[in-house]
Parts: C-alpha cells; sequence; structure tokens
C-alpha cells in the first residue's frame, strides 16, 4: 500500500490530500476555505457549512488528485474525519469517502480530528515526514472549536491531562473581535491589532490557575471579564454595543494586546505546570489553528528555552484544519492494520 487519500469536512475548511507511504510525502494537500462565507455571522453556521462542503467536495477531491499526479484507481486507502465537529459538515465528508470505499472497494479509515491536530507536526514545512518528533512530550492543541493538553507517547498514543471546561482560546479571539466589530475569524485580527499596541498588557484581564483548575481551561471567563471591564470603562454598553470611545483603533488594539497576553500568560502557566508534574515530557508541541499566532510562539520559545525543552509547531497551512494532518495519522492507522467498517458512522 502507498498511497492515501485523506478528506476532512469537520467545520468549515473542506479539504483533501494525498499522501505517499513509501516516500513519506504528502503529494497534495488542497483546501477550499468558507471564511468568506461566515464572515458576517462572526462564527461559523453549521448549515451553510454543510451545504458548501456538499457543493466542494468533489472539485476538491479532484483537484488533490491531479496536483498529486494520480487518479482515483491509484488509491490504496481513505482516510476521513468523523468526529469531533458539526455534525452536518463531517457527514458530507465521511459519506463521499465511504462511497469512494465502497467503489473503489478500497479500505477505509476514520480519524479523530483532534488526533489529526496532535500529530500534525509531523508534516514537515517541505511536505516531507519530519523525522525529528520526540516521545513522550507535552502537546497544546488551541483551535477555534477546542483547547487541551495532551501527554503523547508515540504514533495514536496520547492522554489527555487538561482541557477546557466551556470557551476554546480561539473562540475567546473569535469573540472579543466580534464584539469589537470584527469578522470572523478574529484570532489573526487580534493579533495585529496587539501588534499595533506593542503586546503590552494594558488592562489585565484575569487568568485561570492550573493549579486550582487541574490542568483545565476556561476561557468563557475571560470573555465574560473582558465584556464588563470594557462597560465600566465607557467602551461598550450593554444596550447600544460599543460606544464611540470603544470604535477607536488605538483602545481596540489595547484591549486586543491584554487579551493576547493575557492568553499567553495562561499557557505559559499551564506548560509549566503540566511539566511540573509530568517531568518525563521532553518538550512542547503546539498545534492548531491558534499556533498560527506569532506572539504566542514567542512566549512559549522563550519559557522552553530557559527550561531547556523543545518547542515544535507545525508550518502555518499544518496549524489550521486541513487534510495532511488527517492523511498522516492515516498513515499509521494503516500500518496498525486499524481499518473501519463502511457502516462508520460520525461521532
Ligand atoms: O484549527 P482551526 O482552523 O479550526 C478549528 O478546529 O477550530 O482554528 C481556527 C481558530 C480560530 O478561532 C482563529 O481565530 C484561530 O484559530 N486563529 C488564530 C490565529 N489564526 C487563526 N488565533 C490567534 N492568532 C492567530 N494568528
Ligand atoms: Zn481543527
Amino acid at each position: 500500500m502507498s498511497l492515501i487519500l485523506a478528506i476532512e469536512s469537520s467545520c468549515d475548511e473542506t479539504a483533501a490530500a494525498v499522501y505517499n507511504t513509501v516516500t513519506k510525502t504528502m503529494l497534495s494537500n488542497e483546501l477550499y476555505s468558507q471564511t468568506e462565507q461566515h464572515e458576517r455571522y462572526g462564527g461559523v453556521v453549521p448549515e451553510i457549512a454543510a451545504r458548501s462542503h456538499l457543493e466542494k467536495i468533489d472539485i476538491i477531491v479532484a483537484l488533490a488528485l491531479e496536483r498529486a499526479g494520480v487518479t482515483l484507481k491509484d488509491i490504496d486507502c481513505i482516510g476521513v474525519t468523523t468526529n469531533p465537529g458539526l455534525s452536518g459538515s463531517l457527514l458530507v465528508g465521511l459519506s463521499f469517502a465511504k462511497a469512494l470505499a465502497w467503489v473503489l472497494k478500497k479500505p477505509l479509515i476514520g480519524i479523530n480530528h483532534l488526533e489529526g491536530h496532535i500529530f500534525s507536526l509531523c508534516v514537515g514545512p517541505n511536505r516531507k515526514f519530519n523525522e525529528t518528533i520526540q516521545f513522550p512530550h507535552l502537546c497544546l492543541s488551541a483551535s477555534g472549536g477546542h483547547t487541551s493538553m495532551y501527554k503523547v507517547t508515540a504514533f495514536g498514543e496520547y492522554e489527555l491531562i487538561g482541557s477546557t471546561l466551556d470557551d476554546a482560546a480561539g473562540e475567546a479571539f473569535d469573540k472579543i473581535a466580534k464584539l469589537m466589530g470584527h469578522p470572523y475569524p478574529g484570532g489573526p485580527r487580534i493579533e495585529k491589532m496587539a501588534e499595533a499596541a506593542g503586546f503590552k498588557d494594558y488592562f489585565n484581564y484575569p487568568r485561570t490557575n492550573p493549579k486550582l483548575l487541574k490542568l483545565n481551561m476556561s476561557f468563557s471567563g475571560l470573555k465574560t471579564a473582558i465584556l464588563y471591564d470594557m462597560v465600566k470603562r465607557g467602551f461598550y454598553d450593554l444596550k447600544t454595543g460599543l460606544t464611540e470611545e470603544g470604535k477607536k483603533p488605538e483602545v481596540q488594539n489595547q484591549i486586543a494586546s491584554s487579551l493576547l497576553v493575557a492568553v499567553a500568560d495562561i499557557f505559559v502557566d499551564y506548560v509549566r505546570e503540566a511539566l511540573r508534574i509530568h517531568p518525563e515530557l521532553t518538550g512542547l508541541s503546539f498545534v492548531g489553528g491558534v499556533a498560527c499566532n506569532r506572539y504566542i510562539i514567542k512566549r512559549l520559545e522563550d519559557y522552553c528555552l530557559a527550561r531547556k525543552k523543545f518547542l515544535v509547531f507545525p508550518a502555518r497551512e499544518f496549524c489550521t484544519d486541513n487534510a495532511a494532518m488527517i492523511a498522516f495519522v492515516t498513515s499509521y492507522k494503516l500500518a496498525q492494520n486499524k481499518f473501519s467498517p463502511l457502516t462508520l458512522d460520525i461521532f
């Protein structure tokens, strides 16, 4: 077996990739992002997402095959994200993958999206398998749908050691950006605004305590605290929305900067506590959409350097949702003969 076709459609990205398990190379990694369709709603609208996947999935799969220089007949195994994610979105990808597997009479392997993110750093920037991954390591995975820490001991072997009890970190960026009148996704915008304000902490928003919460996090509290702080400072009116003062770019930049510094502080604190409890972990991997954030990477880098722990993070194209990470996970499940039946369902 050598060629894997992987499909990812758990949220708002329709993605397909082709991976050669012999040369350990990602031959293609194609993606259609629905961002523009959700922008004005300030977040992903599940119904719009599912319909859009339906319109694009065949085109994206065909493109992935074409860019890889192969045809459907060359494919030996199909990997597909089955959970977690938006039900309607997952169903489109899974139904498509099942139909292909049935018609081509090729094995099907269902993949957990979060496992995809954990091992996304195995696809190096040159699309070759990144041989430098060391185990056991700590993985901090942060995106718009989840924020968790795992102890990763081998390919496919990982243990959840802490997770958000409510909102994800990326969701906090998205929601605060929306509150300030900016479109989805808010993370990249928050980073730009924070940079303009010098990555300084102006408003000292509250941080959760990893010891008190036993490595669990909470970003919903941070979001509410920021809202009430904005009300207190006259930046936001609960009845009418942003005030003239709250619309000022310099004020917004300071809010974004304080939020980003708070999240970075929280991450460093949680990593410190996780490594204290699990001293056997040799380093840190930082994955998920939020791992696109250069400021947070710098803060984690400074910490890891001081503690003599390694830090790895994927290339940007593999931080946000993509099918390459699903293809990689499929490759080691295939080697372990972990196939799924055609009755495979989401969740
Ligand atoms: O992994 P991802 O593409 O999708 C989910 O599985 O959720 O992550 C998207 C999330 C969004 O919340 C977005 O605001 C955030 O990642 N994000 C960022 C940055 N780029 C994307 N957050 C902070 N800084 C960024 N530069
Ligand atoms: Zn994701």
